[in-house]
């Protein structure tokens, strides 16, 4: 693919609540076990904030590791890219991102595309980055879907987790690039597998004006239809940045999926021909953590050198929209390799 201008990913970061909670602790609830969420998940345990934590906290720490990392002054910050589905403010949580670092020069704005949206953001970034407007971004993948599941609902309410999670990218000299090749997909007329919709509170404020407050449902999940959605769209778009790549599954380093379901990552690994050993997974301590699942695993495997510069990664997005797509990353910037 041709490039305007070459992406480096030079930092990570990450960040979680402090409190775990096991599948057996939720059976102290909920009528489920550890057996069943482990058998069909992979999940053992996930991060859950309690109200000491903040969505915006988590980020913020998350991107200043991932900004030191790379060795940048908040100053020099271009973009600040935020992910999520659950900010702490609907008008944008990523500006308190901005704030926290004291990125004075940065602007900051929120992208939602479900688990999908890191990916998402990361392919955005890059297009500020290739038409020269930035030279450096945070972006940012955050969720805390333990404040919006209904936590009576063993369907849905075991798989998810918080997080928080960051890459920095930056312009690469020529000859160099991080993002290979990419696709995004979205599917509305299959979005009500998966929401967590908006809900409306009539009120009536005088005889001749009945408004509406504005408030959100919990999440609501076909899991069976998600799950053939998952291991049916993952595969294709992840053989569609190979080819456009003139690469084969052979050649990666890494496969870096969207931390849904062990069994997901499994069938996806084995429809392309990835051995086990080259699949990233996090899921048994986290769960599902949304928008933060890919740098999560990210910055795990990079902190213990797992993956190293220059290293060839797929990673996938996939989600509530039904929203999914693909990008083959190299690791690192040129001189590290
Ligand atoms: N504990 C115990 N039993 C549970 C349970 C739980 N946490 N959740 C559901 N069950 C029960 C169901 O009630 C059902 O019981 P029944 O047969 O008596 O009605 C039984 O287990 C089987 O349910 P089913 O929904 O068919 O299970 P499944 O094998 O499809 O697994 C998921 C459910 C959610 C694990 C699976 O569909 C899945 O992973 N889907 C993808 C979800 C996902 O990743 N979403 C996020 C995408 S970003």
């Amino acid at each position: 693919m041709s490039a305007a201008v070459g992406i480096a990913l030079t930092g990570s970061g990450a960040a979680s609540p402090a409190r775990v909670v096991t599948n057996d602790e939720l059976s102290l609830w909920l009528d489920t076990s550890d057996d069943w969420i482990r058998s069909r998940t992979g999940i053992a345990a996930r991060r859950i904030a309690t109200a000491d934590d903040s969505l915006e906290s988590l980020s913020s720490q998350a991107a200043q590791q991932a900004l030191e990392q790379a060795g940048w002054r908040p100053d020099q910050v271009d973009l600040i890219l935020l992910a999520t589905s659950s900010p702490e403010d609907l008008f944008g949580s990523a500006p308190a991102v901005q704030a926290a670092l004291g990125a004075s020069n940065a602007v900051a704005f929120d992208l939602t595309a479900a688990c999908s949206g890191f990916l998402f953001a990361l392919i955005t970034a890059a297009q500020y980055i290739r038409s020269g407007a930035c030279r450096r971004v945070l972006v940012v993948g955050a969720d805390l879907l333990s404040r919006w599941v209904d936590w009576q609902d063993r369907r849905t309410c075991v798989l998810f987790g918080d997080g928080a999670a960051a890459v920095a990218m930056e312009a690469a000299p020529e000859g160099w690039d991080g993002l290979l090749t990419m696709v995004m997909r979205t599917d509305g007329r299959r979005r009500g597998c998966l929401t967590m919709a908006h809900q409306v509170t009539p009120q009536v404020l005088h005889d001749h004006l009945h408004a509406g407050f504005g408030g959100f449902r919990p999440i609501a999940m076909d899991g069976q239809e998600v799950y053939k959605f998952a291991v049916q769209q993952v595969p294709l778009v992840l053989t569609q940045v190979l080819e456009q790549a003139g690469l084969t599954a052979e050649q990666l380093d890494w496969l870096l999926l969207h931390q849904a379901n062990e069994r997901i990552l499994a069938s996806v690994a084995q429809r392309l021909g990835v051995p086990a050993a080259k699949v990233l997974s996090n899921l048994g301590s986290y769960g599902n953590t949304s928008a933060a699942t890919i740098p999560l695993m990210l910055h795990e495997a990079v902190e213990a050198q797992r993956i190293r510069p220059g290293h060839l990664i797929a990673s996938s997005g996939f989600g509530a929209g039904l929203s999914w797509g693909a990008a083959l990353l190299r690791w690192g910037r040129p001189d590290a390799t």
